[in-house]
C-alpha cells in the first residue's frame, strides 16, 4: 500500500499530510484532522451520516479516498456556523427536535444545506426525497422535516421583509 502527499482544504484550513492510498476520506477528516463531526455509520454509501460538502456539493465522505480529495475544498459540519452562531437550520434543528442522539445529523445538516441552495422553496414531498438517503434510529423523521420547513419559511420572510424595506 503506497503512502501519498495530499493537500485538502477543510473549512478554509489547509492541511497537508501523508496518507495510505486506501484510507477513507471521513477517517482523513476525523483522525488526520481532528475534525469529529462527520460522523461515520456504515462505511458502504447507505446511512448519509458521512456527508460533506465537496467542492460546492454534498457527497458522501466515506465512498471517496483521502488521495482523491487532493486539491479539493471541503465542509464539514463543523464550517457551517457563521462567526460562531449556529444557522437558522442548526437552530430550526434544535427548535423542532430534528435531532436526538444527533448521529446522522451532521450529514443532514450537510445535504440539507446544499439542497437548499440549489432548491430554495421544494415540497414537503421533495424535502423529503431530498434525506430519504439518510438514516436516523431516533426521531421518526416529522421533527427533521419540521425543521427544514421552518427554515424554509424563516428564508421567505427574511426576503419578503427586505423587499418591503427597499420599496
Ligand atoms: S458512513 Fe457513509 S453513508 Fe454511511
Ligand atoms: S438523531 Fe439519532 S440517529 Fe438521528
Amino acid at each position: 500500500m503506497g503512502r501519498h502527499q495530499v493537500e485538502v482544504t477543510i473549512n478554509g484550513k489547509v492541511y497537508q499530510e501523508e496518507v495510505d492510498s486506501r484510507m477513507l476520506l471521513t477517517d482523513f477528516i476525523r483522525d488526520v484532522c481532528g475534525l469529529t463531526g462527520t460522523h461515520v455509520g456504515c462505511e458502504h454509501g447507505v446511512c448519509g451520516a458521512c456527508t460533506v460538502n465537496v467542492n460546492g456539493a454534498a457527497m458522501r465522505g466515506c465512498l471517496m479516498f483521502a488521495v482523491q480529495a487532493d486539491g479539493q475544498e471541503i465542509k464539514t459540519v463543523e464550517g457551517l456556523t457563521e462567526n460562531g452562531k449556529l444557522t437558522d437550520l442548526q437552530k430550526n434543528f434544535i427548535e423542532c427536535h430534528g435531532l436526538q442522539c444527533g448521529f446522522c445529523t451532521a450529514g443532514i445538516l450537510m445535504s440539507t444545506e446544499d439542497y437548499l441552495e440549489k432548491n430554495p422553496n421544494p415540497s414537503t414531498k421533495e424535502i423529503k426525497e431530498m434525506f430519504s438517503g439518510h438514516l436516523c434510529r431516533c426521531t421518526g423523521y416529522e421533527g427533521i422535516v419540521k425543521a427544514i420547513e421552518k427554515t424554509i419559511e424563516n428564508k421567505k420572510t427574511a426576503i419578503s421583509s427586505s423587499n418591503s424595506k427597499g420599496e
